[in-house]
């Protein structure tokens, strides 16, 4: 039945021909009066028709945001959180930080059994992982302060691409083939890629959601306490009663984005500005780039072996001093943020570096795996010159998989992201050091790096991406590749990715980029290497001053994604 009507879905298409839109791969996409570079293209698509509408780039980033919940829900999301950059057409910059929390019930010894080992995975599986979610409280304070466009003007085109549909796609449907009939847990998942004849949407059929829908309704009418209280948060509280969740209307009243000022550098003629903690993103990316310019990296030239170590190297030691320092600010206010974004500690640091020998990772400290990699970036420019960087999440791909069908969108698993057993850090890969140990109402450390680098005082590279912890790395190498190697952003984005995160100590390298010459150059130095397939799918949008114009490129590794300009 499904082949069926694939094959009668194939043939309308085949003759439909431009109706279904393709994503876009390794070229940019030009726009004067603004740009949506996002993980869907119908998500780019709703913002531009928001810039079109006079809004601006926050107007814009809240439609584009609210568009993925219903259109890449593997990260998109209103059950997750993230974090805004965003830069102001007078140059100032601030930030939303609009991440997740743990729960009032929560503890640090929440995740152990008796012997104090992780049990069943439950900091990435059930309900116990599930975070207070911030995405709407976070796209509502942003909203209120800087949109233009009313809220139900922003958050309207998401929810007609829930009750109308949209095109189910081939990615998409990829992922209903795996995960519809997969897991029992996973309550939501079974009936989430179906239609009303309980079959899997097909591609080039539409796909609509009618929970979500009205989910999405309420909080276009109520703004952010149709999501916090109301019915929404008893339906939440609800659910997370009936499946062994934690979390509470309490919980959910008491739940506020916040405002941070970014974290920042100046690099050549160039201003990097930064989501500050409980990101680490920003911290280790300055610190990064702070470290390549006392090594002059100018001098080097890209994709040889001395870059590739020396990029490494600068890794290595900015993701140990993530683990050692960085946490919650709120409940952390001793972190030593200025000084690891110091240029005179980026020199100390590089005191010890060796261009011959890779250094060693002291396993006796800190380290941590890769984390969930399903975190979505989209970057957002408009006519008067205000940029939105924006990263948001819920952690694994459809996060925790489980979410209440009436209310039809899916939790995140980031409690996965706090340190699990208090004072037990491993060699591949646990940290147990206190700065991110959970507590009630704490933000677990997150590595998202929205980030907008400025030249005289205007937007001049939006980046981002999602990852894991690599994301910090691809955005750092990313941002290289523009203000060091002069490349265009649809390069930059595609050019050879590497990953250090100090713990497990290897190299990990994008398969087939890296040449055999400068591999055996770097495993004779002391490197141990690790090829993968991809690493990154970054969303960038530079300005080009000869044209006046933005010039946007997503990541031909996204399925569905697009620059859309006007
Ligand atoms: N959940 C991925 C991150 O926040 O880094």
């Amino acid at each position: 039945m499904i082949f069926k009507k694939q094959f009668l879905v194939s043939l309308f298409l085949g003759a439909a021909g431009l109706l279904y839109p393709f994503s876009q791969t390794f070229s940019q996409t030009y726009g004067k009066n603004g740009m949506v570079v996002s993980d869907h293209y119908l998500a780019s698509e709703a913002g531009i028709e928001i810039l079109k509408k006079g809004g601006n780039a926050i107007d814009a980033a809240v439609a584009t945001a609210f568009a993925l919940a219903v259109t890449h829900p593997e990260a998109g999301n209103i059950g997750g959180g993230g974090f805004i950059v965003f830069m102001k057409s007078d140059g100032d910059v601030t930030t939303f930080d609009f991440r997740e929390k743990a729960p009032l019930a929560a503890s640090p010894t929440m995740f152990l059994d008796e012997n104090g080992n992780i049990k069943d995975n439950s900091n990435h599986r059930g309900l116990l992982s599930v975070g207070v979610p911030g995405t709407v409280a976070g796209l509502y304070q942003a909203h209120q302060k800087y949109g233009k466009l009313s809220w139900k003007e922003v958050v309207d085109p998401a929810v007609k691409l829930a009750k109308k549909g949209f095109p189910m796609s081939w990615g998409l449907y990829r992922v209903a083939l795996r995960m519809s009939d997969r897991d029992d847990s996973w309550d939501i998942m079974k009936n989430y890629f179906r239609g009303a004849d309980g079959e899997i949407v097909t591609p080039g059929e539409l796909w609509k959601q009618p929970a979500l829908a009205k989910t999405l309704e309420e909080i276009k009418k109520h703004g952010r306490d149709g999501f916090y209280k109301g019915k929404v948060a008893e339906e939440i509280e609800a659910y997370m009663k009936s499946n062994g969740g934690i979390i509470t209307q309490e919980d959910l009243a008491k739940y506020e984005a916040v405002e941070r000022k970014p974290v920042s550098t100046k690099f050549k003629d160039f201003e990097i500005f930064s989501m500050p903690p409980p990101s680490s993103g920003g911290v280790a990316l300055i610190e990064m780039m702070n470290l390549l310019e006392a090594a002059d990296i100018s001098s080097i030239e890209f994709n040889s072996t001395p870059y590739v170590h020396i990029v490494a190297e600068a890794m290595r030691r900015a993701f140990a001093d993530r683990a050692e320092f960085l946490g919650d600010p709120d409940f952390n206010p001793e972190m030593p943020v200025n000084k690891l974004i110091s240029k005179d500690f980026a020199k100390a640091r590089f005191q010890n570096l060796d261009m011959n020998h890779a250094s060693p990772s002291d396993p006796s400290k800190y380290g941590q795996l890769y984390g969930g990699d399903h975190t979505t970036h989209f970057s957002v420019t408009d006519k008067d010159g205000n940029a939105v960087s924006l990263t948001y999440t819920l952690e694994n791909s459809y996060g925790v998989k489980m979410g209440s069908s009436k209310l039809g969108f899916i939790f995140n698993n980031e409690m996965g992201d706090f340190n699990p057993v208090p004072g037990v850090t491993t060699e591949t890969g646990q940290i147990g050091s206190d700065p991110n140990l959970v507590a009630p109402e704490k933000r677990m450390l997150s590595s998202m790096t929205p980030t907008i680098v400025a030249k005289d005082g205007k937007p001049y590279l939006v980046i981002g991406s999602p990852g894991g912890r690599t994301i910090i790395n691809t955005v750092f190498q990313t941002v290289l590749n523009v203000l060091v190697y002069d490349m265009r952003i649809d390069r930059a984005i595609e050019a050879m990715k590497i990953h250090h995160q100090w713990l497990p100590n290897q190299i990990v390298y994008e398969q087939n980029l890296l040449s055999p010459d400068t591999k055996a150059a770097l495993e004779k130095m002391g490197h141990k290497l690790r090829p993968t397939t991809n690493l990154g799918v970054l969303m960038g949008i530079t300005f080009d001053p000869e044209l006046g114009t933005w010039v946007g490129a997503s990541d031909s590794s996204s399925e569905d994604g697009a620059a859309k300009g006007y």
